[in-house]
C-alpha cells in the first residue's frame, strides 16, 4: 500500500493560536484515494525545522505532502527548505497545480510551491489554506498513484 506523511507548516497553528484544519483535511483526502497516512507533523515557518521534518518523514513514506509557507510573506520559506533536501525537482507537478487552479482562483499564481524527489520519496508543497489544499489535491489526485509507483521504484519497466 502507498504511504504518505503530512507536514503542516504554520507559525500560528504550531503555536496553537489558530486551529489546524488542513492536517485532518489532507489525511481524509489521501485516505479517500487509498493512501495510508503513516505520520503527521506540525512545525513553525522555520527553514531548518521544515527541512529536518521533511528529511525525517521521507524515511518512512512514499509521499511527503506539506501545506503552508509557500507564499510571498517574509516568513514563507517552505520552497527553500524543500529545495535544500530534495535531489531532483519535478516542476510539472507544481506548475499543474498552479495552472489548473488559477483558472478559477488567480491568486494560485502567488504560491511558490515546489515538488521533487528525495531518494524514493516524492515531496510536494501545497499552499496553506484548506480551500487551496482541496483544490490542489483535486489536481494531484489523478496523477498521484502513477507518480508514486514510479518514484518508489515499484514500477521498474
Ligand atoms: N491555490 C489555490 N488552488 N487556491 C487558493 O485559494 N491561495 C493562494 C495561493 N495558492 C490559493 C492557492 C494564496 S492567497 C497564497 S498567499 C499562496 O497560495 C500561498 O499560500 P501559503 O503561504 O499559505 O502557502
Amino acid at each position: 500500500m502507498l504511504t504518505a506523511a503530512i507536514l503542516t507548516i504554520s507559525d500560528t497553528r504550531s503555536a496553537g493560536t489558530r486551529e489546524d484544519t488542513t492536517t485532518a483535511l489532507m489525511v481524509a483526502l489521501l485516505e479517500q484515494i487509498g493512501i495510508e497516512i503513516v505520520a503527521t507533523r506540525l512545525v513553525p515557518d522555520e527553514r531548518e525545522q521544515i527541512a529536518a521534518a521533511i528529511v525525517e518523514l521521507c524515511e518512512d513514506a512514499n509521499l511527503v505532502l506539506t501545506s503552508g509557507g509557500t507564499g510571498l510573506a517574509p516568513r514563507d520559506v517552505t520552497p527553500e527548505a524543500t529545495r535544500s533536501v530534495i535531489d531532483r525537482e519535478a516542476p510539472g507537478i507544481a506548475e499543474a497545480m498552479r495552472a489548473e487552479t488559477a483558472q478559477f482562483q488567480r491568486l494560485a499564481w502567488l504560491s511558490r510551491a515546489v515538488a521533487g524527489t528525495r531518494g524514493r520519496t516524492l515531496v510536494i508543497n501545497l499552499p496553506g489554506n484548506p480551500k487551496a489544499v482541496r483544490e490542489c489535491l483535486g489536481v494531484l489526485e489523478p496523477m498521484l498513484p502513477h507518480a508514486l509507483k514510479l518514484s518508489s521504484g515499484a514500477d521498474t519497466h
